[in-house]
């Protein structure tokens, strides 16, 4: 008798973590949180420029973007972060219109360094602008051509270390130098990234938490193979996006017995959505697990005064609430109409606050996710050929 097959084994979770833990010695973003910060402090203090331009696209800077959008409005950052990442004319000169250049730090930021985006973008900021040593940093693998760029022009640049891939970067200098720079507290967010890594690999609450859901994701996937992110904040807009890029681009292969695999990221933001996905999750396919985000405290008192609005009187109960207090009563209110429906797999993560530590556990959690799915799977979700091969035929058109 011959015997072929082409399925793969559920593999145990211990399995899974043995994998996870051999992984790590190859993959470099699980270490990341053991980084010694003190050159990027070190260079930040020496920044004079009051705009910071990041220029590059997808996993250089897309967690920078992420982590920034979410604590913007709530720290004191000393400087304006900007981020220029597409070729859309419009957008490349409607952004640059608004900032002063002569007070700019431009922080071109790729891994490869001959990513066509980030450098068109860069040599159009040449022509308006002298872009030298003064007013240019370069966040690059060692022997890329960009790094090679930055040397010849004694410009400073940090290494983006091989074994890191672009969309796990953000806690390499890819996400800290900048972040750095505008006054974020990078050793906080590498704290936050490292509680996660500790639960991990000793193999406690983050452990149980991710490991369950990624069997179950796994598992289910050809039922439930959209993963909707809800985000109670839109300081989380920023997350949902390098969410969406993570778990895209690392899951969306194909498996080592040929098949396809993927699930299918989906970024949404309450309370907006419930006013127009929401009615997909409820009544539509029952193809949707449902992550809610909530934020526990967002440090605002912001209220609903007791303004009288005639006409409006039956809704004067709402007067006297904390918007904060609001924001999460609508997503408590989601939730149970969700769960009372039995039938979607749901799931509520609750972070503190708006704070350094709480987007940082979050999105180190994301990535062990990722790689745990990615293990369940049998894929590797540190390349991408597909997008690569995009990359290929655009270069072949623009030499012709
Ligand atoms: O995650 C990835 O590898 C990609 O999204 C890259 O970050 C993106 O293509 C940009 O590449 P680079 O950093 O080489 O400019």
């Amino acid at each position: 008798m011959k015997y072929r097959h082409n399925y793969n084994p559920t593999i145990s979770d211990e399995d899974i973590f043995e994998e996870i833990v051999k992984e790590r010695e190859d993959i470099g973003y699980y270490n990341l949180v053991f980084s010694d910060t003190s050159k990027y402090k070190e260079y930040a203090k020496s920044v004079v420029q009051k705009n910071i331009v990041v220029i590059g696209i997808g996993g250089s800077t897309l967690g920078t973007y992420a982590i920034y959008k979410f604590l913007k409005y709530s720290k004191n950052l000393s400087k304006k972060l900007y981020f220029l990442e597409t070729t859309d004319p419009i957008d490349i000169r409607s952004k640059l219109e608004n900032i002063e250049l002569d007070d700019t730090l431009f922080v071109v930021i790729s891994k490869s360094g001959t990513t066509i985006e980030t450098i068109s973008i860069f040599k159009y900021i040449n022509s308006l602008i002298k872009c030298d040593k003064n007013n240019t940093l370069v966040i690059t693998e060692s022997d890329s051509k960009l790094s090679g760029y930055a040397k010849a022009n004694g410009i400073t640049s940090f290494d983006i270390p091989k074994n890191v891939g672009g969309r796990f970067s953000v806690f390499s200098a890819v996400g800290l130098v900048p972040l750095a720079i505008v006054g974020v507290d990078i050793d906080q967010l590498l704290s936050g990234a490292k509680e996660m890594y500790d639960s991990f690999f000793n193999k406690t609450l983050t452990y149980e938490r991710v490991l369950k859901k990624a069997r179950f994701f796994v598992e289910y996937k050809n039922s439930f193979n959209i993963n909707v992110v809800f985000s109670y904040s839109s300081r989380l807009d920023g997350f949902n996006k390098w969410y969406i890029q993570l778990w895209g681009e690392s899951l969306g292969k194909i498996d080592i017995n040929s098949t396809r695999q993927g699930l299918t990221p989906i970024g949404i933001i309450g309370p907006i959505d419930q006013h127009s996905f929401l009615q997909l999750i409820v009544e539509g396919r029952r193809d949707k697990t449902v992550t809610v985000i909530k934020v526990e405290d967002f440090d605002s008192n912001l209220k609903i005064p007791s303004v009288k609005l005639e006409g409006l009187e039956e809704l004067d109960y709402i007067d006297g609430i904390e918007f904060s207090s609001l924001i999460n009563e609508q997503a408590d209110a989601t939730i149970e109409s969700i769960n009372n429906l039995n039938d979607i797999p749901c799931d509520v993560i609750t972070i503190d606050s708006v704070s350094e530590k709480s987007i940082a556990t979050l999105m180190y959690e994301y990535e062990l996710l990722t790689s745990v799915c990615a293990k369940f799977m049998y894929i590797n979700a540190y390349d991408q050929p597909g997008v690569e091969a995009g990359k290929l035929i655009l270069k072949q058109k623009l030499k012709k």
